[in-house]
């Protein structure tokens, strides 16, 4: 087997952390080799927001995170900010906008992002080894050996960017915990995050609402998100779901305010104002009319709403305000935007995403266990962490 040892690190994941941080270290100077299994780079990133890549959100902050420790993630973003990345798109003539809640998007396609990332991948003469599996990593004397074919490559630092497994049938794998394992680090239980719910049978009478979307409040314990929530034919999705999935733990409910807008005792002055009118009929101005029917056919009440008492009508009031559902699970890494849990934290330094005990092994992006919420903070992640292992190797 031939060996190259000429290399100051070699990053394994050429995705949104990987690329970031190989192209700060060869813009530092240093010899990298960005190794991938994929036969491009930063596929996840191609079919990113929809083909537009929301690729930062200007409200970043680590309580926009989920980690067991929820400090880690402040120093990497503290010093790659939002901004930063912004400004680098800019430099490029990228055209951007912003959509809604802070969330930036590409006005072109995704591809333009990864083009910008590949250029400065060039501009620090990184080199490239895509499409051949990794079959062996080693360390001995302070360097890693990392096999790729016939070849050895060999290097003081590795950094792991393979992300989580996640949409598994684009390639992504739970290569990163493997190898982190192998060099002692622990790995916090991997779960689908950003994913659509499932509901049981009990529940079926919604899946029917299959398309019907609408703007609500869901709230898990007290976490809560303002967002639009789409009803599919196996549960619940849309933005708003897809946020409370990542703190959701199975066996719980979540609470849905389908009128986040209504003032208290609505329904009582509609009464006042319109007797005459059904509940039905007020309902259906209020929501979709198919959500409306079907969550009539859950609640004791029915008719005029000068015949209903106002005890019932704040009932209605009260059960529209924190509608529970129990989903009996989620769509899983099939359909999951990311992969909470990961490397844990404790590990590794917040400055430099190095290992505390093994020195030259850096753990960046998905592969760690932090994870944004929707809207552009995961890529912020990715940046931030792959630009601070890169300053440090
Ligand atoms: P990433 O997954 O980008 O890269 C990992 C790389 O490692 C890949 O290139 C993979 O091929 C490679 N790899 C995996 N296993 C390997 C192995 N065994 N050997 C060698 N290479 C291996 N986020 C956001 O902020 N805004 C958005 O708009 C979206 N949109 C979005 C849409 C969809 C459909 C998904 C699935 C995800 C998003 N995300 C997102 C999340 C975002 O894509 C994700 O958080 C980042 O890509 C993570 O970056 P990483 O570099 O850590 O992993």
């Amino acid at each position: 087997m031939s060996a190259v040892t000429d290399l100051d690190a070699i990053v394994l994941g050429a995705g949104a952390a990987g690329m970031m941080c190989a192209a700060t270290a060869g813009q530092l100077g240093k010899r990298i080799l960005l190794v991938d299994h994929a036969d491009a780079p930063g596929k996840k990133i191609l079919i990113s927001g929809g083909g537009r890549c929301n690729f930062t959100n200007i409200h970043t902050a680590a309580d926009r995170y989920l980690s067991t420790n929820p400090h880690f993630a402040k120093s990497a973003l503290g010093r790659y900010t939002a901004q930063d990345f912004l400004a680098l798109v800019e430099d490029y003539g990228i055209a951007w906008h912003e959509k809604t809640l802070g969330q930036l998007f590409c006005d072109g396609p995704a591809r333009q992002v990864v083009d910008m990332l590949v250029e400065e991948c060039a501009k620090g003469s990184v080199q490239w080894a895509l499409g051949q599996p990794v079959s062996g990593i080693a360390h001995a004397d302070g360097r890693y050996r990392v096999t790729i074919g016939a070849v050895e490559h060999v290097a003081p630092a590795l950094i792991l960017a393979t992300g989580g497994p996640s949409i598994p049938k684009m390639g992504a794998t739970g290569f990163a915990y493997d190898v982190a394992r192998q060099f002692g680090l622990s790995v916090v239980q991997p779960r689908p995050a950003l994913v659509p719910f499932t509901l049981g049978d009990d529940e079926a009478l919604f899946r029917s609402l299959s398309g019907v979307a609408t703007e609500v409040e869901v709230r898990w314990q007290k976490t809560r998100f303002r967002e639009a929530a789409l009803f599919t034919h196996r549960g619940l999705s849309g933005p708003a779901m897809l946020q409370i999935s990542s703190y959701w733990q199975h066996r719980t409910s979540i609470g849905v305010d389908f009128l986040p807008d209504a003032q208290d005792d609505w329904l009582l002055a509609e009464k006042r104002a319109r007797p005459r009118v059904a509940l039905r009929r007020v309902l259906g101005q209020h929501l979709p009319e198919r959500l409306a029917e079907a969550l009539l056919g859950r609640l004791e009440a029915e008719g005029e709403l000068g015949n209903l008492s106002d005890k019932a009508l704040r009932g209605v009031q009260a059960r529209l305000a924190d509608w529970p559902f129990s989903p009996d699970g989620t769509e899983g890494f099939a359909k999951a935007e990311v992969t909470a849990g990961g490397i844990a934290t404790a590990g590794l330094s917040s400055r430099t995403m190095e290992a505390a005990k093994t020195p030259g092994l850096y753990a960046i992006g998905e592969a760690v266990d932090v994870t944004g919420w929707l809207g552009g903070y995961n890529f912020q992640w990715a940046w931030a962490s792959g630009r601070a292992a890169g300053q440090a190797v």
